[in-house]
């Protein structure tokens, strides 16, 4: 085989318990002076964190303009908020402190604060924007509470567009984060539904991003590592919430589903949950997971067999069959019918699914029926 591959990851990474109480110490070798801090709904106020956080900042004389309330799926009309309460207060750093949504929304705003002629961040949405990013925004730190997303080590911010119901991508090599400080022990306090979503929107990752026709053997390796750690520990989510070593091994395969992500695209189901996800309100992880099992049996053959062998091994012989008994398992349905979606639907979600930044890195060439197919066996 071949070796021949590009891969590129700037971001400095520490993974490491109880390393949120270093955070403050690590902000400050960038030298900020006003530091915008986005949070999502409360449980880092109830924590006791955020006022941590602020305080240890404010005693090395860094203002602290907290953006809080960042909820699931955030919207143009909140990055576009964002940015502005960021812009006002003259902020000089952006950190996300929260699950992917509040990373996504933090990473757009970071992105886009140096953009001339901004007017909004629907602008710079992939597939339904026309402006790309042309300027070095500012530096992002991420730090997530939950793992799974891999938006902690990823160059996009995927935001709502709610005008057209589409999820769509803001994406630049300039919005890599700077630094991102992984503390698994955060992960504790999230519930079992937040947790399984998470974890196998990880699994999505790391499977399709190895199967993605813009796989290389570096990103490989890294797949194939993170799904050992991912198969290893996703059913002790169900009985287990609060075993840290399960937490650790999740957030280790998020960061590589990150990295694998980033650098070789993702395949078909990614595209389907980022159509049916926003339309039908299903989570993300789920939304991607539901065609999961069809996505790895209508591409494995497209696989070279080295490639084919190595995930056989991993998943004990037939891997959709194990993917859908780890989907079983964890309760995610299984059924696009399960969320309201009839066979009436499907042509027009096929089509959409097939017109997404996702679907083109699908290693077997479709067109719209294929997917239309898939998706009715998933019905
Ligand atoms: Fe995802």
């Amino acid at each position: 085989m071949a070796i021949d591959f590009s891969f590129y990851s700037p971001t400095r990474i520490i993974l490491k318990r109880g390393s949120i109480n270093s955070l403050c110490g690590y902000l400050l070798e960038f030298s900020p002076k006003r530091v915008l801090l986005v949070t999502g709904q409360n449980s880092l106020r109830s924590s006791g964190l955020l006022e941590g956080i602020t305080k240890s900042l404010l005693e090395k004389n860094v203002l602290v303009f907290n953006f809080e309330g960042v909820k699931s799926d955030p919207d143009t009309a909140a990055v576009d908020k964002c940015l502005s309460f960021a812009k006002k207060n003259s902020c000089d750093m952006v950190v996300g402190i929260g699950g992917g949504s509040v990373i996504d929304c933090a990473k757009a705003v970071a992105g886009l604060f140096n953009e001339k002629g901004f007017k909004s961040s629907a602008d710079y949405l992939e597939v339904d924007g026309t402006k790309n990013i042309s300027s070095r925004g500012l530096p992002f730190v991420s730090v997530p509470t939950i793992s799974g997303t891999g938006a902690e080590v990823t160059r996009n911010a995927v935001i709502t567009n709610t005008a057209k119901k589409t999820k769509r991508s803001i994406r630049h090599d300039f919005m890599y984060p700077a630094l991102c400080l992984v503390d698994p022990e955060l992960a504790l306090a999230a519930s079992f539904e937040v947790s399984r979503a998470s974890a196998i929107d990880a699994l999505c990752h790391l499977l399709e991003g190895y199967m993605s026709r813009k796989s290389a053997p570096f990103s490989d390796m890294l797949a194939l590592e993170g799904m050992e750690f991912i198969l290893s520990s996703i059913s002790n989510l169900k009985n287990n919430l609060k075993d840290y070593g399960t937490r650790e091994s999740i957030a280790y395969a998020s960061l590589l589903g990150g990295l694998v992500l980033s650098n070789s695209g993702l395949t078909l189901s990614h595209g389907i949950g980022s159509v049916i996800g926003p339309r039908y309100g299903i989570s993300h992880g789920v939304s991607c997971a539901i065609c999961l099992p069809g996505t790895i049996e209508l591409n494995l053959p497209a696989l070279n067999k080295d490639k084919q062998d190595k995930l056989k091994k991993l998943f004990g012989g037939d891997v959709a069959a194990k993917v859908r008994n780890i989907l079983k398992f964890l309760e995610i349905p299984g059924q696009l019918s399960c969320f309201g979606i009839t066979e009436m639907d499907i042509n027009k979600l096929a089509g959409e699914s097939l017109d997404t930044s996702s679907a083109r890195g699908n290693p077997k060439d479709l067109c719209a029926a294929d997917v239309a197919d898939l998706m009715k066996k998933c019905i």
